[in-house]
């Protein structure tokens, strides 16, 4: 097949629901490099690393100009060399250290839902525990009171259902617009309130910021939108999946339930192998060949971490294969400078999940269907109904 002769719903088409190996076999076989309707698709490990390391070709600020006009998602949306500017500052408060200190509130908010749900001896991980848990992980962060969680997750529900930020060129719609302004409305009040009694957070650390360091409001309003849209729904995907895999495979879980200490190198490989982000948007500032193909200038771009992380050198022997020894260096966080400020909290939370399911639940099994939403800007699933023993 042509590059020429791929339809404009190629990529709303990949056959999500036949498993996450035959949909990264649909996206790489017309080449590692092809232009579907607008779009081109990088597909290749090489590829994609390529476009991550000459930013300055491949444009993150152009590829959000709808979305960023209104809101400037920071730093996302924003190019070199004012990017190292905000990383700068951003990550030291998202490192280790912070999220260390975050450890024991999260396992509470985990040991909270999963002791709801334990007695009962069913659950939907999805409704019960992967949507909510990441919403609260974001309040422990920013530093807010967590009475704000169902008011919270009803705008951020909003605003991910209506906008797709993997999406080129979208402009945002009325629900989006309406949600984002309430959320704006009470980070606003938040923020004042933070002015005035600063925390040990993060919202409290960039509030300290001062003299040419100072962010202003509209600046903070822009990184805490981008951190709703970046830090919730893959969170939610990435517990989904990992714990549908584990339910479907009882000797992989027996594995991780015997020797925890497996639990990290599972969720490396299920960032790898299952990860939530199919694919990053760009936009080409001039014409560039990437793999033998000339891609022209001012084209819309998705760099696919998911089909590139099956290229990883030094994966598994069978790439599409978990493999709990190999250590591969996956893109599921994506790479370059726009690699994901948030990647230590949702090792973090995804690990967390893990340890205390295993610790009150550690034999479950699917209790229905587990189906995978799609088209979307992230790979998620609608529900995951599990059965245990009521505990
Ligand atoms: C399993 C969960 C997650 C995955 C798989 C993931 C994946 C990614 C990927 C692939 C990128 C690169 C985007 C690009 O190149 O255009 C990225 C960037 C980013 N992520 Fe994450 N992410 C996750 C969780 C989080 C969390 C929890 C937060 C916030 C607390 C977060 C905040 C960000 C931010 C702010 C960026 C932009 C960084 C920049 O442009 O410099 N992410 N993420």
């Amino acid at each position: 097949m042509t590059t020429t002769e791929l339809p404009d719903d190629f990529y709303a088409a990949v056959p999500v629901c036949q498993g996450r190996t035959a949909a990264m076999d649909y996206l790489r076989r017309p080449g590692p490099v092809y232009q579907a309707g607008k779009t081109w698709i990088i597909t290749s490990y090489d590829g994609v690393r390529y476009a991550q390391k000459n930013p300055d070709l491949f444009s993150s600020a152009k590829a959000f100009d709808g979305l960023s006009a209104a809101i400037p998602m920071i730093p996302l949306a924003i190019d070199p060399p004012k990017h190292a500017d905000y990383r700068r500052v951003l990550d030291p408060m998202f490192g280790p250290k912070r999220i260390d200190a975050m450890e024991g509130e999260l396992r509470a908010q985990l040991r909270g839902h999963i002791d709801a749900f334990a007695p009962l001896g069913h659950c939907d991980v999805v409704a019960d525990l992967s949507y909510k848990f990441p919403t609260q992980a974001i309040l422990t962060l920013f530093g807010l009171p967590l009475e704000h969680l169902p008011q919270f997750l009803v705008w951020v529900t909003g605003i991910i259902k209506g906008a797709d930020i993997t999406a080129l060129g979208l402009e945002p719609t009325p629900q989006v617009i309406d949600c984002s302004m309430a959320l704006f409305g009470f980070l606003q009040e938040q923020i004042e309130i933070k002015r005035r009694q600063p925390g040990q957070d993060m919202l409290s650390s960039i509030l300290a910021l001062d003299g040419d360091q100072a962010w202003t409001d509209a600046e903070i309003l822009g990184l805490c939108f981008l951190i709703v849209l970046a830090g919730l729904d893959t969170v939610t995907g990435a517990i989904g999946f990992s714990l549908l895999t584990l339910a479907t495979d009882p000797q992989l879980r027996q594995r991780l339930v015997a020797d925890p200490a497996l639990i990290g190198p599972f969720v490396e490989e299920m960032l790898r192998l299952e990860g939530p982000v199919p694919g990053v948007p760009r936009r080409t500032t001039a014409d560039v060949e990437v793999e033998g193909v000339t891609i022209p200038a001012d084209s819309p771009v998705l760099l696919m971490v998911s089909t590139a992380n099956r290229e990883v050198p030094s994966a598994a022997a069978n790439p599409d294969e978990m493999d709990l020894t190999a250590k591969p260096a996956h893109l599921g966080f994506g790479g370059g400078i726009h690699r994901c400020l948030g990647s230590h909290l949702a090792r973090r939370e995804l690990r967390l999940t893990i340890e205390e399911f295993h610790a009150r639940i550690p034999d479950y099994r699917l209790a229905g269907e587990a189906t995978t939403l799609w088209p979307a800007g992230t790979f998620a699933l609608e529900s995951l109904p599990l059965q245990f023993d009521p505990r």
